[in-house]
């Protein structure tokens, strides 16, 4: 966490979507902007709003009948029909929201003593599974490549031993914003199926991709397919973390129901009505969609403006573009900032309130994550404030 110094008002000159229920915007005093975790500045789509409201002013907010058969019903149709995930039964589901997931997933598809693998730079959550689950964690730092953060596949070979039992992935990647090409998927799969590993693939930020195409890693083979649980959801397509929800789904019933046994008695598994409707909302009607087509061009513009931003004003930021989500890394170890936790040098200096990389593994030293999932003044005046540190 990052120490400040308190409060002052902000600035009439910029304009913070400031909200008292918002996590994001009441961490750091209010002169600070806040780009750290991710939630979008955005306004919620109307669709889901009034979906919400419905299911209130129509009085069903009891124990839903139906589980969540029709959601889950709703949401493979729609992984097959836009993304090419074919048959994925919908019964296989427990619907949870994609960090209790990650946890779940390590628990069930491990013993004591055994191993899990993982790209780093990672979101943290990823981190927390494998070490509150008391399983050993086995890095393959991801490597700069011309084009973005690449696998190591020799690497990875090195690291998997006999305890490993289970690849976690994050397709799209956070912190690198990196989209798998379907060429790396393979090369991964062939991993998992030559060391006869469980695959876990955190796809939460899926619909969040700008250049693409998203893959979902079930959808390689058959083969493949029986050996992944899929994590995924809306809070970040549709910008509903708060209504928490998601769903760990796989092709395997046997797969599932490891998981089912871990969460027995302490997860629901069906989702909570509100966020029912709200992700129902987002996924099955034209204004949920007209929502996301249009968010997806705000972030493509965000993203562009970035990068530019990046490319005139700041030369020694290594930086590639983030293929999807709205998140952005940036390697600022050339800053003579404290090589350890340059978010803490701009947050004092420029205001600005970013993500150290250090919670993403240790070769996130020297390394931002910046959240540009905002309006086009508060991102105008983060870029300001930034530019005179990064020149
Ligand atoms: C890759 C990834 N997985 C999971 C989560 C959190 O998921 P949830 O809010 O559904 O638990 C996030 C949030 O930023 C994320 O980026």
């Amino acid at each position: 966490m990052n120490a400040v110094e308190p409060s002052a008002e902000p600035s009439a000159s910029w304009d913070a979507p400031y909200d008292t229920f918002s996590k994001k915007w009441n961490y750091y005093p209010r002169d600070v902007i806040p780009m750290w975790v991710a939630d979008m500045d955005m306004p919620h789509a109307q669709v889901i709003i009034e979906a919400v409201m419905r299911r209130i002013t129509e009085n069903r907010i009891g124990y839903p009948g139906q589980g969540g058969k029709h959601l889950a019903e709703t949401l493979v149709a729609r992984l097959s029909e836009r993304h090419g995930l074919h048959g994925l039964p919908a019964e296989n589901a427990v619907f949870m929201s994609c960090v209790p997931g990650l946890h779940a997933t390590a628990r069930a598809l491990t013993a004591p003593g055994d191993a899990i693998v993982v790209q780093t730079p990672l979101y943290g959550p990823f981190l927390d599974a494998i070490s509150t689950a008391r399983l050993q964690r086995q890095d393959n730092p991801l490597v700069p490549g011309p084009n973005g953060y690449e696998i190591d596949f020799d690497h990875l070979e090195t690291v998997i031993t006999p305890a490993t039992k289970v690849l976690m992935v994050c397709n799209p990647h956070n912190p690198t914003g990196r989209v798998w090409r379907r060429a790396e998927l393979e090369r991964l799969a062939d991993v998992v199926l030559r060391h006869r590993l469980w695959l876990v693939s955190d796809e939460l930020h899926n619909e969040l991709v700008f250049d693409g195409p998203y893959i979902p890693f079930a959808s390689l083979s058959t083969e493949l397919a029986m050996r992944t649980i899929t994590l995924t959801g809306p809070a970040k397509t549709f910008n509903t973390a708060g209504l928490s929800t998601g769903i760990t789904i796989s092709h395997s019933a046997a797969l599932i129901s490891r998981v089912r046994a871990i969460t027995h008695g302490l997860v629901s598994g069906c989702p909570n009505v509100l966020s029912e409707a709200a992700w129902l909302a987002a996924i099955a009607t034209p204004e949920g969609d007209a929502w996301h087509q249009s968010t997806l061009a705000d972030l493509r513009a965000n993203r562009d403006q970035l990068t530019a931003f990046l490319h005139d004003h700041a030369p020694r930021v290594a930086y590639h573009p983030s293929e999807g989500t709205y998140l952005a890394w940036l390697d600022v170890r050339a800053y003579d900032w404290g090589k350890e936790k340059p978010g803490d040098f701009l947050l004092e200096h420029a205001r600005v309130g970013l993500s150290d990389g250090l919670g993403y593994s240790p070769t996130g030293a020297g390394h931002v994550r910046l959240n540009f999932a905002t309006t086009r003044p508060v991102l105008d005046e983060a870029l300001n404030r930034l530019k005179p540190f990064l020149a």
